[in-house]
């Protein structure tokens, strides 16, 4: 595996509590996807979830090593959990060109979090090349990878899967 960035995050699950009661849905929707809105409301202590994808985004930006610039914004990431609620990543939009910019195919994650406090730790991985297969997220429909718009077991937002089908013009 062709590791080529890492990225860590902790916030405090209370002060995403707090963001949620000050701006409600002005500040889910700026922030997070209607997918992960979902997910988290459907959740018994929603706070926590929603901040361990605060926490991931963060990770995730980190890995791909750029901060918030070059037009990213929070919603070209995305976390979905496969069934057995591990999570994946998506990246489209900005995002996604900084990672096709950067021969990122995949991104790994991983999420904890309690009352108080809210982890996640990202690791951007490369192409693999083995025995001449060219393996990418960027342009395989492989359910694995952190590119694909069809990854997880909802319905793919239609105004987004468009975005998430460019190739890397490799
Ligand atoms: C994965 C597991 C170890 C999580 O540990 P935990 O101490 O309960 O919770 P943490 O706060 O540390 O971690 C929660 C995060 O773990 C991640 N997670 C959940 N299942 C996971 C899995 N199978 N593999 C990797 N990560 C997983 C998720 O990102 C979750 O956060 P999210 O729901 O907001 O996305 C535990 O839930 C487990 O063993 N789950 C498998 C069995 C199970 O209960 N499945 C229920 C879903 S069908």
């Amino acid at each position: 595996m062709n590791i080529l960035g890492i990225g860590t995050d902790i916030v405090e699950c209370p002060r995403i509590g707090k963001m949620i009661e000050q701006h409600g849905e002005l500040f889910l929707r700026r922030v997070y996807t209607d997918r992960e809105i979902r997910y988290c409301q459907a959740r018994k202590h929603a706070i926590e979830h929603f901040a361990g994808r605060w926490a991931a985004k963060e990770a995730i930006l980190k890995a791909l090593g750029t901060g918030w610039s070059r037009g990213i914004s929070w919603t070209d990431l995305e976390v979905r959990n496969d069934p057995s609620g591990r999570p994946k990543v998506l990246i489209r939009g900005g995002a996604k060109d900084v990672a096709i910019r950067q021969g990122i195919a995949d991104m790994l994650i991983s999420i904890s979090h309690c009352r108080t406090y809210a982890v996640a730790y990202a690791v951007a991985t490369g192409i693999d090349r083995v025995a001449g297969e060219r393996r990418s997220a960027v342009d395989t429909a492989d359910e694995e990878t952190s590119l694909d718009p069809d990854l997880g077991g909802d319905q793919a937002d239609p105004e987004t899967e468009t975005e998430t089908e460019t190739d890397s013009g490799e």
